[in-house]
């Protein structure tokens, strides 16, 4: 499999957006603060926003005064919204693969990527792609879900459980066993790709990266008494992992 596209199926795409309209969501309480609070000072900064859907991070990059973004995403219906919702004078976006970034005719003081990794087949041969679209001494910050979450295959329940429900602990299944993962997620045959956190550090420094900071996803207790359903199960796992990386000098 390569290039699925599964964010333009209606179904899908509705559920996500809709899923991101509730004021309270994954992305918005617990991925874009760690991210944001990873990023460097983004004025007079351009940046390249790898998968970059509905536009929410290109146009927070341009209010907090990037010199110019361009959002690249494989999804028309994505980009679409992105285009209505999330636009600026600073911000450009293109339909495009990310795999096929190599075509971008300019480097960059930024690249960034939220929750797009996932997606990808040859993860090392991308970092490499972005390695070549990145300045001298430009960073590069990004998302992905963690690897003991996609150590899933869709058959079992992601947690053990009391009688009534409580989860106990989180459950993996395969995590040593890397590759395709095809699940019925809201869609059928769901595909995304499971890594474990040893391939992903070795394919950064492979391609020439240096890490300069890892962090993984948390929210506050009191979130978690808030929202129990949604976020009861943060306390077991980690939903993310986030890298901040350089190249290597010389590189
Ligand atoms: C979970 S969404 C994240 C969107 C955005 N980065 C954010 O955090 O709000 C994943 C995005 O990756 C895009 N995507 C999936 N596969 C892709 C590919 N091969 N090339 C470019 N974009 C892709 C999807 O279309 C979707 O917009």
């Amino acid at each position: 499999m390569s290039k699925q596209n599964v964010y333009d199926n209606n179904v899908f795409f509705e559920k996500y957006r809709s899923s991101r309209g509730n004021e309270v969501n994954f992305n918005d309480c617990i991925e874009t603060p760690i991210l944001l609070a990873m990023l460097p000072d983004l004025h007079g900064k351009t940046i390249l926003d790898i998968g970059c859907g509905m536009g929410q991070h290109a146009k927070q990059y341009s209010d907090m005064g990037a010199e110019a973004v361009l959002g690249i995403d494989i999804s028309e219906k994505m980009l679409e919204y992105a285009k209505e919702h999330n636009k600026a004078d600073n911000i450009a976006y293109r339909r495009m693969a990310m795999e096929d970034i190599d075509a971008i005719n300019q480097q960059f003081d930024l690249v960034t990527s939220s929750l797009v990794f996932d997606y990808v087949e040859d993860f090392g041969g991308l970092m490499m792609k972005i390695r070549n679209l990145m300045k001298k001494d430009a960073e590069f910050v990004f998302s992905m879900s963690h690897p003991i979450v996609t150590a899933w295959d869709g058959v079992y329940d992601r947690y053990t459980r009391t009688e009534t429900g409580e989860r106990l602990y989180a459950n993996l299944r395969n995590y040593c066993r890397e590759g395709l993962r095809k699940v019925d997620w809201v869609v059928n045959g769901y595909e995304c790709y499971h890594r474990t956190v040893s391939s992903l550090i070795n394919a950064l420094t492979g391609a020439g990266f240096m890490i300069e900071e890892c962090r993984e996803a948390h929210i506050s207790d009191e979130m978690r008494e808030k929202y129990p359903a949604l976020f009861g199960g943060t306390i077991h796992r980690p939903e993310f992992i986030f890298f901040r990386c350089r190249k290597m000098p010389g590189k």
